[in-house]
C-alpha cells in the first residue's frame, strides 16, 4: 500500500468533489457526536470574516453536488465561540442530513455567508425573567443564548424549557448545561441565574408532559418554586415544531404577551426548529 497516496485521500465521511458555490464558506468539520441514532452534534471552523447575533441561524450545505442542498441550522454557540456549533436531526431520506449525518472530522461543510433570525435579545424588550421554550433540536438557537453575556446583563434569571419524546434526547441540553455552569466566561452568572427544566412525553422521567400542559396547569412554576408568567416583567422565547410553536404563543397571548420582531421589539418571539422531520421545507 503506499501510504502516502493514501493519507491524500479525503476522509471517508462525505463526498467533497464539486466545486464550492459563489458565496458561500467552505469549512471544516471539527468534531462530530452522536446522541441518538437520530440526533447528532458537530462544530466546524468559523470564517475569520462571518460575524452573527446569538440565536441567529445559517444555511448549511455538503459539497457533494454541482448545486448542493442547503438547509437552515441555528447556530449553536454563542457569538464569542472561534468555532460554530449545530445541532442536528438525522431524517434516513432527507435531502441533507441522510449525508450530513455521516460527516466526520476533516469533511468539509459549507455555509452561505449571512445570519439572520428573530430568537435575538435585540427582538425583546428588558425585562427580569426570561423563558426559552424548545422541543427537540429547538434547543439550539438556546444553546447559542445561555452562553452569551448579554444574555446574562439583560435578564436576572433565564430558565431553558427542553421536551422531549425520550429521556436520550435530553442528552444534549444536559450536557449543555453542565458545560454553561462550569464556563469560564459564563459560568457564575448562569449557576446563578441559568435553570434547566428538562422533561419527556413519551417515557418515565422525573417532569412528564408537554410544555404547553405544564404552563397551564402551573406545574412548571410549582416546580421550580417561581411566579407565574407576568408580561410586566418576563420575556419568552419559543423553538420547535410548527404545532407547538403554534399552541405555546396561544398561552402567552391569551396572558398578555405582544409578539416581537427585531424592527419591533416586544414579549415573545417564535421561530421554528429547522432541518426537522419535514426538512424539505426550508
Ligand atoms: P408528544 O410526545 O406529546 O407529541 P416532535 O418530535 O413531534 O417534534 O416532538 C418533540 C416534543 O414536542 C415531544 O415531546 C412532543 O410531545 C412535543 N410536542 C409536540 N407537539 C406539541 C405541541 N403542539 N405543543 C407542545 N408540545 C408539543
Amino acid at each position: 500500500m503506499n501510504l502516502e497516496t493514501n493519507a491524500n485521500l479525503p476522509p471517508a465521511g462525505v463526498q467533497t468533489d464539486f466545486p464550492v458555490p459563489p458565496g458561500v464558506y467552505a469549512e471544516t468539520a471539527v468534531s462530530v457526536r452522536h446522541y441518538t441514532e437520530k440526533l447528532f452534534m458537530f462544530r466546524m471552523t468559523r470564517p475569520p470574516a462571518f460575524r452573527f447575533r446569538s440565536g441567529e441561524f445559517v444555511m448549511i450545505g455538503l459539497p457533494n453536488a454541482e448545486k448542493p442542498v442547503f438547509r437552515a441550522y441555528s447556530i449553536a454557540c454563542p457569538n464569542w465561540d472561534e468555532e460554530l456549533e449545530f445541532y442536528s436531526i438525522k431524517v434516513p431520506d432527507g435531502p441533507l442530513t441522510q449525508h450530513l449525518q455521516n460527516l466526520q472530522p476533516g469533511d468539509t461543510v459549507l455555509m452561505r455567508r449571512k445570519s439572520t433570525g428573530t430568537l435575538v435579545n435585540d427582538a425583546l424588550l428588558s425585562g427580569r425573567r426570561l423563558f426559552l421554550f424548545s422541543t427537540g433540536t429547538g434547543i439550539a438557537p438556546f444553546a447559542s443564548l445561555v452562553r452569551d453575556p448579554e444574555t446574562y446583563e439583560k435578564f436576572e434569571s433565564v430558565i431553558m424549557t427542553h421536551t422531549c419524546r425520550e429521556v436520550a434526547e435530553l442528552g444534549y441540553g444536559i450536557d449543555l448545561t453542565r458545560q454553561t455552569y462550569d464556563d469560564p466566561l459564563v459560568g457564575e452568572e448562569a449557576r446563578e441565574c441559568l435553570t434547566h427544566y428538562p422533561t419527556v412525553t413519551r417515557e418515565p422521567f422525573r417532569v412528564t408532559g408537554r410544555i404547553t400542559h405544564l404552563l397551564e396547569s402551573g406545574k412548571i412554576f410549582r416546580d421550580l418554586g417561581i411566579e407565574t408568567l407576568d408580561p410586566e416583567k418576563d420575556r419568552c422565547m419559543i423553538c420547535g415544531s410548527m404545532d407547538m410553536l403554534h399552541d405555546t404563543k396561544d398561552i402567552l397571548l391569551q396572558r398578555g404577551f405582544k409578539e416581537g420582531s427585531n424592527r419591533e421589539p416586544a414579549d415573545f418571539v417564535i421561530e421554528r426548529a429547522f432541518a426537522d422531520n419535514d426538512e424539505g421545507n426550508t
